[in-house]
């Protein structure tokens, strides 16, 4: 069985997505614990309705950036995870941790990156006209929003959309994304070559409008 740690700050239905998959297909995974940087994460509550083990490394409890660090790396170790997953979680990651988990952990970016990464990427798509967005399941690197990228997904804009309108079709998305994404890292079925990822399957690695995204 592999372990996951799934990371989150807020809402966490993206862990919600990938815990229900993980259990209605029988991956040979368990998600051993969820790690929040707010005590206040919603997705707590249903990680402990789920039976999941939860702790909270809180932000604002460190007043230096390395006690944090320090923290969340202590956390996260001490579950020994296969896998760490990030999932709506809103805190650069230090490099060394980074570093330790290279291929072993991944992060879900509501954009079609490279484009867009940081803060508000449906108001960047917006405000630079693009007449689609999408999410990207990749790979963390050093690189704030940026490594080798495992599967994406593309959605139309629509004229009149806002960032909650366009935040609102993406998210479903994601929600079909990034449990395949995990599921295919599970089975192993992901190698890294250079910045791209190989999916030994050949499963196609992009979801469009056509695939009822
Ligand atoms: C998602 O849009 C995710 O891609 C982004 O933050 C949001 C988190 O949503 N990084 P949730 O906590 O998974 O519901």
């Amino acid at each position: 069985m592999k372990r996951i740690v799934i990371l989150i700050s807020g809402r966490g239905s993206n862990l919600q997505a990938i815990v229900r998959r993980c259990a209605a297909e029988r991956w040979p995974a368990q998600v051993v614990a969820v790690i929040a940087s707010r005590p206040d994460a919603a997705g707590l509550a249903f990680a402990t309705a789920e039976g999941i083990a939860t702790a909270v490394v809180d932000a604002r409890a460190h007043a230096e950036r390395a006690g944090f660090d320090t923290a969340l790396a202590a956390a996260i170790d001490g579950w020994r995870p296969d896998l760490v997953v990030l999932a709506g979680f809103m805190r650069i990651l230090a490099a060394e941790l980074v570093q330790r988990y290279a291929g072993r952990m991944l992060n879900m970016h509501p954009s079609l990156l490279p484009a867009f990464p940081g803060l508000h990427t449906h108001r960047q798509a917006l405000a630079a006209g693009c007449t689609v967005a999408g999410a990207t399941v990749h790979f963390v690197t050093a690189a704030l929003d940026h490594g080798p990228i495992v599967l994406q997904g593309v959605v139309p804009v629509r004229p009149d959309d806002d960032e909650a309108t366009l935040a609102a079709r993406v998210l479903p998305l994601e929600h079909r994304l990034y449990p395949l994404a995990v599921r295919w890292a599970v089975h192993d079925r992901l190698r890294i070559e250079g910045l791209r990822v190989v999916q030994l399957d050949a499963s196609p690695q992009w979801f469009g409008p056509a695939d009822g995204a």
